[in-house]
């Protein structure tokens, strides 16, 4: 005993001053733990707090976050290294053990997994949001959009102050249920799953990620207390889960005993098309995928990973898309002649009642205004981290297997260096000439940067547009300005206090 005693506190001791021993800075934190507390808190975003320490240790850094080792890196070069050029050394994303194996686990979904198993979903997914599918779904989110304007109605003009944040979840919600899980019709305001998906974002489920960073071993027993005993604040993943879970298990049935076969009408459908007649039973060590010759022959998904990608688009799609809207919003708010700008676009590319698509993509300055507030708020930096897979050379530091590389993405955004004295400010206008900015990172870069970059932008536009074109945001008493941000996987505002205006002609 007194043997495995000291052996296991040499490993945490050894683990706990890895940066310290290669000469590189960074907060030390506490043993066994690191610095994961200060991770997982929703009142200070992890975004944040690293940006403050590459302030104070510079592009460079080192901490331990539970047993995870991680370098944090914000010079565009390395950058680049890590996402792009180096993408095979570093195909893996940073995970916390309780996030599953991303090598065995049988549900494992593109956030997670790694290596051929999540080229394998990354090509089979990748369809859904093609710019083909797109269009197709064009219709349905237009009618969120005016679902969501006639709601807005009710108080508009009143000079009421209006939670916008809440009111964009809704929207985000209502699109994704509907286009990746089929739900006929919209559930504005009156859908119980949204109180679930929130709940996702928003419940405290700290403990168990930290007890999992801390002690991986024990990742079985803390899965049995959240799943079996719903412990840790189990409830709204659980919920979620289970919704999807008997979607899909319901499409599955009713597509058997149909036996006809009718165009996809959703992301379930597209999935599942994708799918030979057998499902692969014992998807796992044997599976071919884990060899490169068979990648591309694979194209099935089991009933199981389509629930577990459904899972996590819904969960994906709903929480970013409305806070990128809550961002854009406050910012037109408290730049009324970039608000006017919009306006006068949309009033001259979006003529008729019904929004095109092509219309859509005429609307160039929305287009600029919308990434300059993801610019100023990369509310998602958090997943633009990488797990180095085989040891190798990044500029002059050597980064070894095992080792998470997470990319302090505010810094790089507000880098006078990259986008000029005025960085700091909300300027769409720098957009217009810089269509590939290189440095803009909001939504990650190279071979696993975000899937559903197109229909966000896409959302956010249709939205824009149709509201746009009858009111005005304005701030009121409520407003909090600068915003209080909160939140740890995404970065959101506390709240969105705003007066809804007509426009007068
Ligand atoms: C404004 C809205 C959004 C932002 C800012 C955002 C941001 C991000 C970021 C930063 C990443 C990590 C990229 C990287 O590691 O290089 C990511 C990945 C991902 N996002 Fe998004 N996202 C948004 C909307 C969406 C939507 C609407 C969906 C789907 C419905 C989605 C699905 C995904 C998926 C599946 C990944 C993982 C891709 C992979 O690993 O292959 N995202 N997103």
């Amino acid at each position: 005993m007194p043997f495995l005693n000291t052996k296991y506190f040499s490993y945490y001791l050894l683990h706990w001053t890895y940066w310290k021993r290669r000469n590189i800075p960074g907060p030390l934190g506490v043993p066994i733990l690191g610095k994961s507390s200060t991770m997982l808190d929703d009142n200070a975003p992890p975004g944040m707090v690293i940006r403050e320490w590459t302030k104070k240790y510079g592009k460079v850094f080192g901490f331990t976050d539970g047993m995870q080792k991680v370098l944090v890196i914000s010079d565009p070069q390395l950058a680049h290294d890590v996402f792009v050029r180096q993408f095979d050394n570093f195909y893996g994303r940073k995970h916390n053990p309780i996030q599953g194996d991303p090598e065995k686990d049988k549900d494992i979904n593109l956030v997670a997994a790694q290596g051929f198993r999540w080229k394998r979903l990354r090509t089979i997914t990748a369809p859904a949001f093609s710019n083909n599918s797109i269009k197709k779904v064009l219709s349905t989110i237009e009618d969120s959009a005016l679902e969501f304007l006639r709601h807005l109605e009710k108080t508009a003009g009143s000079g009421e102050a209006v939670n916008m944040h809440l009111y964009f979840q809704e929207y985000s919600m209502d699109v994704i249920h509907r286009i990746a899980m089929g739900q006929p019709g919209s559930l504005m305001f009156n859908n119980p799953l949204l109180y679930d998906c929130k709940g996702f974002f928003e419940n405290n489920r700290w403990q168990i990620w930290m007890l999992s960073g801390a002690f991986p071993f024990a990742v079985p027993v803390l899965k049995f207390a959240f799943f079996a005993l719903g412990l840790f604040g189990a409830g709204p993943f659980k919920n979620v889960l289970k919704t999807v879970t008997d979607t899909v298990t319901e499409r599955v049935k009713q597509r058997e005993a149909e036996q006809t076969q009718e165009d996809p009408q959703d992301f379930i459908d597209l999935f599942l098309d994708s799918k030979a007649d057998d499902e692969i039973e014992h998807f796992g060590e044997q599976n071919s995928d884990f060899h490169k010759s068979a990648v591309s022959n694979n194209r099935q998904l089991t009933t199981q990973e389509v629930i577990s990608q459904c899972f996590v688009f819904l969960v994906a799609g709903f929480d970013t898309t409305a806070i990128a809207l809550s961002y854009v919003v406050y910012l037109i708010a408290l730049h009324p002649e970039i608000q006017q700008k919009i306006q006068e676009e949309v009033d001259r590319e979006c003529p008729d009642s019904e929004i095109t698509f092509d219309q859509l993509s005429r609307l160039k300055y929305m287009e600029y205004a919308i990434k300059e507030a993801l610019r100023l708020y990369p509310m998602a930096s958090f997943a633009n981290a990488r797990r180095c897979m085989r040891t190798t050379q990044l500029g002059e530091y050597t980064v070894e297997a095992g080792v998470d590389v997470q990319l302090d993405t505010w810094s790089l955004h507000y880098d006078k260096t990259i986008w000029g004295e005025d960085a700091d400010e909300f300027k769409p206008e720098r957009w217009s000439s810089m269509s590939n900015q290189p440095s803009f990172l909001s939504f990650g870069a190279g071979p696993r940067q975000c899937l559903g970059m197109r229909l966000a932008i896409l959302e956010e536009k249709v939205l824009l547009a149709h509201v746009l074109r009858k009111y005005s945001f304005v701030t009121n008493t409520r407003t909090q300005i600068p915003m209080k941000l909160i939140g740890r996987a995404t970065t959101r505002p506390a709240n969105l206090y705003l007066s809804v205006k007509a426009r007068e002609f």
